[in-house]
């Protein structure tokens, strides 16, 4: 079983999804850790309510990214981490934690990539004016969003989408995209070939 770890900064109700995935048997691999920068964090909550270890890491208290990462790095190691999972974490991660764990680290980007990356990339579609957006998860590199793609799943937009109505329309693609990756890293189905993600039979 690998072992993973989340990181969370907010609602966590893609780590919730996550949460009920693994629960049901369709993930497989098992949430070993949480880890927030932020105490308030519905996410380690949602964490502690199923007994999983759930750890807030306060920013405050270190010199430096690297420093805080260097922790980071230290608690998933302690949790024999197989697979980093960012699930709304919104803090930049330093090239040496991204290095510590080639092709082991996942984000979910609410747009199609490599439309709209950084914030916002709701709104950002929505002012472009495209029809269709999506979610995509990928693996982190050193880029902003720039990872392998592994999945994607695309949402229409509607005349009358707000921020919030579309935004609630890709979360629920969220749910289910993410933890159908997760479960394609645990059975050891991807495979990076430069830019490329294949899934293997
Ligand atoms: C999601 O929309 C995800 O695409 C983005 O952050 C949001 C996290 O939402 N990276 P939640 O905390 O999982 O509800």
């Amino acid at each position: 079983m690998k072992r993973i770890a989340v990181l969370a900064s907010g609602r966590g109700t893609n780590l919730e999804a996550i949460l009920e995935a693994a629960a049901r048997g369709d993930i497989a691999g098992e949430v070993a850790l949480v880890i927030s920068d932020r105490a308030e964090a519905q996410a380690l909550e949602r964490a502690r309510r199923r007994r999983i270890e759930a750890l807030y890491l306060n920013p405050k208290e270190y010199a430096s990214r690297e420093e805080y990462d260097q922790a980071m790095i230290e608690q998933l190691r302690a949790a024999q981490t197989d697979l980093v999972v960012l699930a709304g974490f919104m803090r930049l991660l330093s090239p040496l934690f991204v290095r510590t764990f080639p092709m082991q680290i996942m984000n979910i980007h609410p747009s199609l990539l490599p439309a709209f990356p950084g914030l916002d990339g709701v709104e950002q579609a929505l002012e472009y004016g495209v029809k269709v957006t999506g979610c995509t998860v990928h693996f982190v590199d050193e880029g902003l969003d720039t990872g392998p793609v592994i999945l994607q799943e695309a949402v229409p937009i509607i005349q009358e989408d707000t921020v919030e109505t579309l935004h609630q329309r890709i979360h629920a693609s969220e749910h289910r995209l993410y933890p159908a990756a997760i479960d394609l890293f645990c059975k050891d189905k991807l495979k990076v070939e430069g830019r490329r993600c294949i899934i293997i039979d």
